[in-house]
């Protein structure tokens, strides 16, 4: 089977069987072209909320797919992989939190989205990387407890600076390889180029951006923009996907080492056995925990993320 072949399969079952894949933006091109939705992690959970179909394929990790149900319970939602999971979002536990939340009893603990449910049930509010610095800004409380990435964190601190913000150590491995000297010398090699970057990397590199969100926020900005050539500081795939995208435009890693392995698990036959009800893994969560985990994404939404 091509892989034409293979995505024609995948498409006409899909639609036979009314069946929606949400694709995250760090996929394959192969992938996207399958897509109901392309997008970051929580524009997909909102297009998985308002689609018609009652089975959800979740290209991307766990607590993706996680976050999906949790929007959508009355949805089978499938992982693409069953092995793709988050080391950021699986980085702290429960038990972790609540003892952190015992030691600083008057600060409330802001939740990155890139979490597992079980995190999510001990924090107050979650946050986007594009929402979070209006949110915690938005936030009617000063002391804060930002988990768990650390750099997403720092930036947010940087810019919201008359609140008390703690942070704990970790972040995304895949972002967190990239360092300031890569930055600095991607910039003297391509000195026209506007250097892109997701809030994920090390506060010293984000330092050096002309531009920093989120993955979709990433794309829609090099697309807008009036410039010719950009440095991309996130996962290597989204230079490819602007190449294709933007092909008068010129795009170049920041770094050749960042690529998530968790997000590259999923292959185009992951998909196809997905859609044929042979593979990925079905997200099963206990009604209290989703319960719990809700509530703040919901204090996320009226605070306007
Ligand atoms: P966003 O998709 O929200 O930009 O997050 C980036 C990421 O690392 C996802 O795994
Ligand atoms: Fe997790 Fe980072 Fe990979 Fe995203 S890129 S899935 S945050 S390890």
């Amino acid at each position: 089977m091509t892989t034409y072949e293979m995505q024609q399969e995948i498409l006409r079952i899909k639609k036979e069987q009314n069946i929606c894949i949400l694709v995250h933006a760090y996929q394959t091109h192969d992938i996207w072209e399958v897509a109901d939705y392309i997008g970051d992690s929580f524009g997909l959970t909102q297009q998985a909320a308002k689609s018609g179909a009652q089975t959800v394929i979740m290209c991307g990790v766990q607590f993706m797919a996680e976050t999906v149900k949790m929007l959508s319970p009355e949805k089978k939602v499938i992982l693409s992989h069953p092995d793709a999971g988050c080391p950021m979002a699986e980085q702290y536990d429960r038990e972790m939190i609540l003892q952190m939340r015992e030691k600083l009893p008057d600060y409330h603990v802001v939740a990155y989205i890139n979490t597992t449910a079980s995190l999510k049930s001990v924090c107050d509010v979650c946050v986007t990387s594009s929402s979070a610095v209006q949110i915690v800004r938005a936030l009617p409380y000063d002391k804060i407890l930002f988990i768990p990435d650390s750099s997403l964190g720092s930036w947010v601190k940087a810019q919201v600076p008359e609140k008390q913000i703690e942070l704990l150590h970790g972040g995304c491995p895949t972002h967190q390889r990239i360092t300031a000297a890569e930055a600095q010398a991607a910039k003297a090699a391509h000195p026209e180029a506007l250097l892109l970057v997701h809030p994920e990397c090390r506060p010293e590199v984000t330092a050096l951006s002309d531009y920093a969100g989120s993955t979709t926020g990433i794309m829609a900005f090099a697309k807008k923009s009036d410039a010719k050539e950009f440095i991309i500081g996130t996962e290597n795939s989204i230079v490819q996907h602007l190449q294709m995208e933007c092909p008068e435009k010129r795009f170049y890693p920041l770094s050749k080492d960042c690529i998530c392995g968790n997000m590259r698990l999923t292959t185009l036959a992951d998909v196809y056995d997905c859609v044929r009800g042979v593979g990925g893994k079905e997200i099963e969560m206990d009604p209290q925990l989703i319960a719990e985990a809700r509530r703040p994404i919901d204090a996320m939404l009226q605070y306007g993320g």
